[in-house]
């Protein structure tokens, strides 16, 4: 029996707020007080099941958006928001929660869908857990297999033409650079005044090999085609939150300790 196209709809947001409160319910200790909340529809559940707790749980929790849109959301739970750029060196969060993209077998994710993936990026490493919260459409043995649109790349604008060459030449399949919103003309322009491109690449393959390299038949692994496009000059910040031969890369923990479906 096939579903229809708003049974399909209603199944999305019913897995979503499960896997939000499940990941809630596990993650977030009632001893905690530096929470971060990422973006997007999925972290719309993720504020839902912190604010279900109720005062006595969260009025100790300071919550450290990734842009306006979770900071809206938590000030409209009633929540206390607070900026990662206050947070004093030396302090970490306890723990983030967002969504993703894509999410492989690994864990490796594609992030930047909406364009907040900088942000996102110094959140989730800035945590002592970062805990990724999506749907069961994002799942998938090798990231580039479900979500096709590309990897998001912030840029800055004056470097674009040169990183789409680059893009190209390492094989990424026509990739361009993001439009405004509906309505607006031009580039989308991020929080931090910077551009995305969207660079489609052959699915990858997970970053188990001892070596990263751009062997492989020409298919790039996780942490190889990572380390690559972070080295184009003009790009600030890469949409691949990923794990170095199942470590943690140095900068912090991008890559998640757990992910909910
Ligand atoms: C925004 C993101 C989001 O976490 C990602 O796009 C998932 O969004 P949604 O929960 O709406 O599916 O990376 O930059």
């Amino acid at each position: 029996m096939s579903t229809t196209a708003e049974e399909q709809a209603k199944l999305v947001e019913t897995s979503k707020r499960l896997a939000a409160y499940q990941a809630v319910k596990d993650y977030l200790l009632p001893e905690y007080t530096r929470v971060g909340i990422g973006s997007g529809s999925t972290v719309v559940y993720v504020v839902e099941a912190i604010a279900a707790l109720g005062p006595a749980v969260t009025s100790k929790m300071a919550f450290y958006p990734t842009g306006s849109q979770s900071e809206e959301l938590i000030e409209a739970a009633g929540l206390d928001l607070q900026y990662i750029s206050k947070l004093p060196a030396g302090r970490q969060l306890d723990v983030a929660f967002d969504g993703a993209d894509e999410v492989d077998d690994d864990l490796n994710l594609i992030k930047g869908g909406g364009a907040c993936l900088w942000q996102e990026k110094i959140v989730a490493a800035s945590a002592k857990q970062f805990v990724c919260v999506a749907d069961f459409r994002k799942l998938s043995p090798s990231l580039g297999t479900a979500w096709k649109k590309g990897i998001p790349i912030e840029v800055l604008p004056m470097a674009a033409p040169r990183v789409l060459d680059e893009l190209q030449r390492m094989g990424s399949q026509n990739p361009r650079i993001r439009p405004g919103l509906p309505g607006k003309a031009g580039a989308i322009v991020t929080d931090n005044g910077l551009w995305i491109i969207d660079a489609p690449f052959a699915p990858l393959l997970l970053s188990k090999g001892t070596e990263p390299g751009d062997g492989n038949n020409g298919v790039w692994t996780v942490d190889a085609l990572a380390d690559a496009l972070i080295k184009i000059p003009g790009v600030a910040e890469i949409g691949l939150f990923y794990g170095k031969n199942g470590l943690q890369v140095a900068s912090g923990a991008q890559k998640p300790v757990a992910a909910y479906f």
